[in-house]
């Protein structure tokens, strides 16, 4: 793409993630089908607006003084045939519904992060699916390639970013609307289609860059290369944007991070969320905690990703590792001298039966009755509102 203005620091340019190795892209077959798609989406309206992603930028800053507390959460993957008017509303409800006992509990107001309106990619551990002798490309979600166990299907199609692009600006219109008389509900998604985030990002009259594709951007466990394209990304926009931080991420590494992603230590801008699982939290969140200490950034918990099991073919999560993931991080946190800044889920405000325990299924065969995700199992309604309610004395 031909993008002739240059950031008035640091001579960043969207397009210069090309320049370095990026994990997890697909690959087009159609070139010239790839770059009308993202002159088309250059041109497109932005997701949200720039005032906004500067509003949750404030409201972070809070989270990382311990003023306020994050609650980030919704599907793993949203799917290009979600009803938009009907989940954005039952979402919603669970926000509520999850605030008021976090906000009763903390005197902190809780700042609603919804995974919405561009949550459309997956990163994959494996790139490609066997089913008996047959074997296709992963699917990738569905701003990539299609669910469907066929050729077509799996082939990545660049319409597709048109597509999301579609679903998300009509998703984040009905979240705006909503908000009138609610707490408003800001849109986060992982940073993973480069093209399609390059083609989003827009210079405001300061000269500064945004990717308007959603408020908050995170990078992935997969992702987080120093010398990798994702990370070449997003250190030239001005949005907040978070890090997963998994098992393999070492202490340096993260300050090395930190200090790249967040070199004029602005508070709000970097929240670093940590999925270690319920097995590793204990042995390896100290070290994480001191290389950024004394930075501004906020830590939050995602107690989903490093607790997934697959049991019969299938990816679930037990509730009970969820739980006692998101106690040690508090207490670790609270010994550490660290803010415990918040948690982030992938829930659903249907009763889906995906995760095991806390009141929902029982047994690896009750997960049948209700499972849907596109990709990662989420806790149900029931099973979000009642780790909250288990959080009591942690919180
Ligand atoms: C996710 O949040 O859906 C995800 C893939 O997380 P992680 O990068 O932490 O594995
Ligand atoms: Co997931």
């Amino acid at each position: 793409m031909n993008r002739p203005i240059t950031h008035p620091l640091t001579g960043w340019r969207p397009d210069r993630w090309r320049d370095f190795p990026a994990e997890q892209l697909p690959t087009y077959g159609d070139a010239d089908a790839l770059a009308a798609v993202e002159r088309r989406l250059a041109a497109a309206a932005p997701v949200v607006p720039i005032a906004e992603i500067g509003a949750l930028e404030q409201r972070l800053a809070a989270v990382a003084a311990g003023r306020a507390f994050l609650l980030q959460g919704g599907d793993c993957a949203e799917n290009f045939d979600d009803a938009i008017a009907q989940r954005v509303a039952r979402l919603a409800r669970l926000f509520d519904a999850m605030a008021a006992p976090i906000e009763a509990r903390t005197g902190r107001a809780v700042v609603r992060v919804a995974r919405l309106a561009g949550q459309f990619a997956k990163p994959r551990s494996a790139s490609s699916e066997q089913r008996g002798r047959i074997e296709l490309p992963a699917y990738r979600g569905d701003i990539i390639n299609g669910q469907g166990f066929s050729g077509p299907e799996r082939a990545p199609d660049p319409e597709r970013m048109i597509q999301a692009h579609i679903q998300s600006v009509g998703t984040a219109a009905t979240l705006a609307a909503a908000r009138h008389g609610c707490a408003p509900i800001y849109t986060s998604h992982e940073a993973l289609l480069l093209p399609y985030e390059e083609a989003l990002a827009r210079r405001d009259a300061d000269g500064r860059w945004w990717a308007t594709s959603g408020h908050f951007l995170w990078l992935g466990d997969r992702t987080r290369q120093l010398e990798g394209a994702h990370v070449a990304f997003l250190e030239g926009v001005a949005n907040p944007i978070g890090v997963k931080c998994g098992p393999g991420l070492a202490p340096d590494a993260l300050a090395a991070l930190v200090d790249r992603l967040d070199p004029a230590e602005r508070p709000g801008r970097l929240t670093l969320i940590v999925r270690l699982g319920a097995d590793r939290v204990e042995a390896q969140l100290p070290a994480l905690f001191a290389a950024a200490r004394g930075r501004a950034v906020s830590w939050i918990v995602d107690p989903m990703h490093g607790n997934t099991e697959k049991v019969e073919g299938r990816k679930l999560r037990r509730y009970d590792r969820i739980l006692h993931e998101v106690r040690s991080f508090f207490r670790l946190a609270r010994a550490g001298g660290v803010v415990p800044g918040g948690i982030h889920l992938e829930m659903s405000p249907d009763a889906v039966t995906e995760c095991l325990g806390g009141g929902g299924p029982a047994a690896v065969a009750d997960l049948d009755r209700a499972y849907r995700t596109a990709c990662d199992p989420r806790l149900n309604g029931d099973q979000a509102l009642r780790l909250i309610t288990d959080l009591e004395q942690t919180l």
